[in-house]
C-alpha cells in the first residue's frame, strides 16, 4: 500500500500483465517502455475495443465518414478537397498551422477548415458532429505511431503543456505527473492508473456511455483532484495535448478506443 502524501488516496500495486518489450525512445516520461491505456484494461474491455462490430466507437467513425462526404449548406464537402483522405494526419496532431502560426489539435484543425475553407461556423467542442469527424479522421491513423513535432513554434506550447503536467492542483494538490508517471500501474478507486496517454482518443468511455474527446478526459482528471478544470478547447489544454503526444511519440494510435 502506498499513500500519496497522506491524502488518503490508497494506491495498491498490481502486477504488470504484459510481456516485456525492448525499451523505446521517448521524451521525459520515466517509463522503461511506453504502454497504452489498453494494457491496463480487463480482457473483456480489450476484446470490446478490438471487435470493430461491437465497439460503439465505430458508430461515430461511420457517422464521421458520412459528414465528411456530405455538403453542409452550400459549402463544398470535406471530401471534395481532401480527395485522397487523411491517412496518418491525426498522428501528427497537435501541429502548428502554417497560415496562422497557431497550435491546433485535430478538433481545432477541423474547425479551421469549417471557417476558412467552408465559410461555416465552428462546431461546438463536444458536439456530435465534431466528435464524429474527429473519430473518423483519427481512425485513419489507427495503428500508426504518434509522431508530433515540438520544434520551432511548437516548442513554447510544449513547454507550457509540460508545466501544466507537472503542476500540483486542486484540493488534492496532485499533478498529472504524480499519478501518471509516478503511480502508473497502481490501483485508485477501482481503476488502474495508466501512463496517461491520449493515443486512444476520441474514445468511448463506459462511464460516459458515449464517445468523448481527449480534452473531456483531461477535464475529468482535473475535476478528480477537485481542481477548477479549463474550458474544453482552451489553448492550455491544447498545449497539454501536445506534451502528452510528444511524451507518447512512437505509441500506436488506437482511436476509437474503449476506456472505463
Ligand atoms: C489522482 C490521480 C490522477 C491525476 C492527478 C490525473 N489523472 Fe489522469 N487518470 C487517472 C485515472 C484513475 C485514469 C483512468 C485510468 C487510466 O487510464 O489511467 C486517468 C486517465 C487519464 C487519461 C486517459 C488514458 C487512457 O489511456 O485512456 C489521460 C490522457 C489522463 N488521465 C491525463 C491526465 C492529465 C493530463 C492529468 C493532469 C491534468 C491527469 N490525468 C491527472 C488518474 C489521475
Ligand atoms: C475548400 C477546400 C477544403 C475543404 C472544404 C476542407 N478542407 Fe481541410 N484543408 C484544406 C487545406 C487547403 C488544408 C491545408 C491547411 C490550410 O491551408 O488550411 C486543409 C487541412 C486539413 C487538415 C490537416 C491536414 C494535415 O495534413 O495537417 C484536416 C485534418 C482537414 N483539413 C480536415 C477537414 C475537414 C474535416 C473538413 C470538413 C469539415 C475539411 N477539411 C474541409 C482544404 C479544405
Amino acid at each position: 500500500m502506498i499513500r500519496l502524501s497522506g491524502l488518503g488516496l490508497a494506491l495498491v500495486a498490481v502486477a504488470a500483465c504484459t510481456p516485456a518489450a525492448p525499451p523505446e525512445t521517448h521524451l521525459d516520461a520515466p517509463f522503461e517502455r511506453l504502454q497504452s491505456g489498453y494494457d491496463f484494461l480487463t480482457p473483456e474491455t480489450q476484446a470490446l475495443q478490438d471487435d470493430t462490430f461491437s465497439n460503439p466507437g465505430y458508430l461515430w467513425v461511420d457517422r464521421g465518414a458520412e459528414l465528411f462526404n456530405t455538403s453542409d449548406a452550400d459549402a463544398p464537402s470535406c471530401a471534395s478537397c481532401h480527395t485522397t483522405g487523411l491517412a496518418g494526419v491525426a498522428a501528427s496532431y497537435p501541429a502548428i498551422d502554417s497560415d496562422s502560426g497557431q497550435l491546433l489539435n485535430l478538433e481545432g484543425r477541423i474547425n479551421t477548415c469549417r471557417e476558412r475553407h467552408q465559410h461555416l461556423p465552428a462546431l461546438d467542442y463536444e458536439s456530435d458532429a465534431l466528435r464524429a469527424l474527429s473519430a473518423y479522421i483519427a481512425n485513419q491513423s489507427h495503428g500508426l505511431p504518434l509522431s508530433v513535432d515540438i520544434s520551432g513554434a511548437a516548442a513554447t506550447h510544449y513547454a507550457n503543456g509540460r508545466d501544466y503536467f507537472f503542476t500540483r492542483r486542486g484540493q488534492l494538490n496532485l499533478s498529472c505527473h504524480q499519478c501518471h508517471d509516478q503511480n502508473a500501474g497502481k490501483r485508485l478507486r477501482g481503476d488502474t492508473i495508466s501512463q496517461g496517454h491520449g493515443n486512444g482518443f476520441p474514445a468511448y468511455r463506459l462511464e460516459w456511455q458515449t464517445l468523448g474527446s481527449l480534452q473531456r478526459r483531461i477535464f475529468d482528471c482535473d475535476t478528480g483532484v477537485r481542481a477548477e478544470p479549463l474550458p474544453l478547447g482552451s489553448q492550455t489544454y491544447i498545449d497539454l495535448e501536445l506534451y502528452l503526444s510528444a511524451r507518447a511519440n512512437g505509441l500506436a494510435m488506437e482511436s476509437p478506443a474503449i476506456r472505463r
